[in-house]
């Protein structure tokens, strides 16, 4: 048994928030904004374990080509949890954001989240507690081959310290426990490099029931 005494990096894969809301005959945007909110609420849990980054995917490089009108409303939620500045502060959290750079040609993100992305990170910058990454139009192929290229591009030799340095936020550590929520078993893409040694949870409650006990439960795979 592993047992980690330090602050841990927990990442979520935060999935099934379209059935959770077909379960209740609700469209699949109710699901993503209770996903939201659910969010918000697991932040004020986590704060109070000993978590020191938590990272949640939020949105994929793949899934754009989802219908525009909910892809539409998936922007607006992340303009609306990078606006939770408030709370954040209140709570002694920084926030990043990890994903493809706003100025690579095939980055999708679009100039209203972009900014909300970017004072949300100002905003909270000078945050001492939790770090909380949110994936957004990330994949964790195209971050990995965009390291090997900037290693590259330096001259360096490719080694895992020169890829580590050269991916989109070297300073977060590996991944103590990945969750997947909603039953599917799968990576889908997310933090390959960062989550290779990593435990992994994988649970049937949907994102937005996933709560305090869930969370424990993960935990307890590394505590
Ligand atoms: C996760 O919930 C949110 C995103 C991927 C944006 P889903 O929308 O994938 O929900 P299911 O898997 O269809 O239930
Ligand atoms: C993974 O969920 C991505 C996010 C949670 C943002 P998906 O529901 O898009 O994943 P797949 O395609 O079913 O694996
Ligand atoms: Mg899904």
């Amino acid at each position: 048994m592993t047992s980690i005494h330090r602050p841990l990096h927990v990442a979520c894969i935060m999935d099934g928030n379209g059935r959770w809301a077909g379960h209740r005959g609700l469209p699949r945007t109710a699901g993503h904004t209770e996903g939201e909110e659910n969010l918000a609420r697991l932040v004020r849990v986590a704060v109070t374990r000993e978590i020191g980054w938590l990272t949640v995917f939020g949105f994929s490089t793949e899934n754009w080509v989802r219908p525009r009108a909910e892809v539409r409303h998936i922007l607006g939620l992340h303009e609306k949890l990078f606006g939770r500045v408030a709370e954040l502060n209140e709570l002694n959290v920084r926030i990043q954001w990890i994903g493809r750079p706003f100025d690579s040609p095939s980055a999708r993100t679009p100039k209203y989240v972009q900014r909300a992305i970017r004072k949300a990170i100002a905003d909270t910058a000078g945050n001492t507690g939790m770090v909380l990454t949110v994936a957004f139009d990330y994949g964790g192929r195209t971050e990995l081959m965009s390291a090997v290229r900037a290693a590259r591009a330096a001259g360096e030799t490719i080694t895992p310290e020169s890829v580590n340095a050269h991916l989109y936020l070297p300073d977060v550590p590996p991944v103590d426990v990945l969750v997947r929520t909603s039953g599917e078993q799968r990576v889908s893409n997310f933090l390959l490099w960062q989550s290779a040694g990593s435990k992994i949870h994988f649970t049937d409650t949907a994102w937005p029931d996933f709560d305090a006990a869930d969370l424990d439960a993960a935990i307890a795979l590394v505590r």
